[in-house]
C-alpha cells in the first residue's frame, strides 16, 4: 500500500498530515510513503527528515495523487491554483481520502458530489465520534486543544497590560479576568493557559460536568441558570437552549462581562450554528481595551459583531474572529493530527489494506463517500438526497 501526503495548498495553511515520526511508523508497518516535497517546512518538519524516515520525496502533486492508494490531508480537496486543477480531479477511482471534509456544510456539498462521482473513498475526521475507543483518532479534539491555547495567547497578547498580578516597586498590578463561555475542549484548555498566565479565571457551560471540570482548573463558576433537563440531552451533550433560556444566560451575562478583560468564547453545540451570547448592546457596555476571541466563528459565533477570519476594534473592545487557530501553531497541531491520523490509519489497515466495516460505529460514522454514493447521513441530509 502507497500513502500520499500533499502539500496542502489553502492559503496560509502550515499543517502537513504526516510528520516523520508517522512516516517512521508507516514504512515499519510495511506502507509506502509518498510526500510532497516542501510539504512540511512551514511547520518545520523538513524534507531531509522525511526522507530519512524512509518516504520518497515527489515534487508534482499530480504525480503523488496518481501514485497513491490513500490520500491523508488535513484540509479538503481544494482547487490548486498551482496545478490548475481541482484536488478531486486528480484523484482516481477506489483510491481512499482521509481528511476533514465537514460534508454537511452547504459549501462543501458540490466537492463532496465530485468526490462520489470520481469514486474515491473519503473517509472524514470530524466524523470521529468522541467515545474512549476512538480518542486516540480524535483529530478534532486536538485541534480544538491547539485553539483553546493558541487562542487565549493571543487574547493575553491584545491586552494592553499585564495578565498576571505583578508586584512593582512603583505599585501593584491587578490581574486580568477572564471569562471562558462554553467549558468543552476548546475552552477548557484556554482556562487552563490563562490560569498559567495568572489571571483569574470564570467559565461559563449550560453542563454541570463541563463546569465541574471548569472549576477543579481553578475558574469560578457562572452559572447560567438553565436547568440541566433541559441544557442536557442523550449521551450527557448539551443541547440547543430553547430562545427564552439564552435569553436568561444573556441577562446573567451582561452583568458579569463588564468586569471582565477577556471573553472566550467556545460555546456549541455539535452539528448546530453556535448560539448567540454576546449581543452588540453588550459589547458596548464591555471595557474599553478588553478583549473577546470568538473561536465558535468557523459555526457563527457567539458574539454577533465577531468579524469572520479577521479582528477589529469594535466599541473599544477588540474582538478576533480569525479561522483556522490550529494552523497558527504548526509544529504541535501538526504533531497531533499526524498522530491521530496514524491512529486511525492503523485501526482501518488490516494485512496491508483499507478493511471498512460498516457494522463499526467509528467507520460508519467516518465514512462520507464510497462506490460512486454519498453515504454520510448528515450530508445526505444536508444535500436533499433522499
Ligand atoms: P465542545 O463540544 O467540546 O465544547 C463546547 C461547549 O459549549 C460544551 O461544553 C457545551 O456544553 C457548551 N455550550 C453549548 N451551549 C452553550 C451555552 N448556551 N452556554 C454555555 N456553554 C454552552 O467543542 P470544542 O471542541 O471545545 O469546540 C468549541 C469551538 O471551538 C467550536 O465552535 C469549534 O469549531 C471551535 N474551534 C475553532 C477553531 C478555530 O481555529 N477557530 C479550531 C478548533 C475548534
Amino acid at each position: 500500500m502507497i500513502i500520499g501526503i500533499p502539500k496542502e495548498i489553502m492559503n496560509g495553511e502550515a499543517r502537513v498530515a504526516a510528520t516523520p515520526e508517522t512516516v517512521k511508523k508507516f514504512i515499519s508497518d510495511g506502507i509506502s510513503v509518498l510526500v510532497e516535497a516542501g510539504a512540511g517546512i512551514k511547520s518545520h518538519y523538513y524534507d531531509e527528515q522525511y526522507a530519512e524516515a524512509g518516504a520518497e520525496l515527489i515534487s508534482d502533486p499530480a504525480e503523488l495523487f496518481q501514485k497513491s492508494d490513500l490520500i491523508l490531508k488535513v484540509k479538503e480537496p481544494l482547487y490548486n491554483k498551482n496545478t490548475g486543477k481541482h484536488e478531486v480531479e486528480m484523484m482516481h477511482r477506489g483510491q481512499y481520502l482521509i481528511t476533514f471534509i465537514h460534508p454537511a456544510s452547504p459549501g462543501n456539498h458540490d466537492m463532496v458530489r465530485q468526490l462520489a462521482e470520481a469514486g474515491v473513498i473519503s473517509l472524514t475526521l470530524d466524523g470521529i465520534p468522541r467515545v474512549s475507543r476512538a480518542q486516540s483518532m480524535d483529530a478534532l479534539t486536538s485541534m480544538s486543544t491547539c485553539a483553546g491555547y493558541k487562542g487565549m495567547i493571543m487574547a493575553a497578547d491584545d491586552l494592553s497590560f499585564f495578565m498576571p498580578q505583578m508586584f512593582t516597586p512603583v505599585g501593584m498590578f491587578k490581574p486580568a479576568n477572564v471569562l471562558v463561555i462554553g467549558a468543552g475542549v476548546a475552552g477548557l484548555q484556554a482556562l487552563a493557559t490563562a490560569k498559567r498566565l495568572g489571571a483569574v479565571t470564570h467559565a461559563m457551560d449550560i453542563r454541570p460536568a463541563a463546569n465541574e471540570q471548569a472549576k477543579s482548573l481553578g475558574a469560578k463558576i457562572v452559572d447560567p441558570g438553565a436547568p440541566p433537563e433541559i441544557a442536557i440531552g442523550e449521551g450527557g451533550y448539551a443541547n440547543k437552549l430553547p430562545e427564552e433560556w439564552l435569553a436568561k444566560e444573556r441577562n446573567v451575562l451582561r452583568e458579569i462581562i463588564k468586569e471582565m478583560d477577556i471573553i472566550f468564547l467556545s460555546a456549541l453545540i455539535p452539528g448546530k450554528v453556535a448560539p448567540i451570547l454576546v449581543t452588540e448592546e453588550m459589547v458596548r457596555e464591555m471595557k474599553n481595551g478588553s478583549v473577546i476571541v470568538d473561536v465558535s466563528i468557523d459555526q457563527g459565533g457567539n458574539c454577533a459583531i465577531t468579524p469572520p477570519g479577521t479582528k477589529e476594534v469594535i466599541h473599544g473592545v477588540t474582538i478576533c474572529g480569525i479561522k483556522n487557530i490550529p494552523g497558527l501553531i504548526p509544529t504541535s497541531s501538526t504533531w497531533m493530527f499526524a498522530q491521530n491520523v496514524y491512529n486511525l490509519v492503523n485501526y482501518l489497515v488490516q494485512e496491508g489494506r483499507v478493511v471498512l466495516d460498516t457494522n463499526d460505529d467509528i467507520t460508519r460514522s467516518i465514512l462520507v463517500t464510497r462506490d460512486g454514493e454519498v453515504v454520510h447521513q448528515g450530508a445526505r441530509e444536508a444535500m436533499l438526497i433522499p
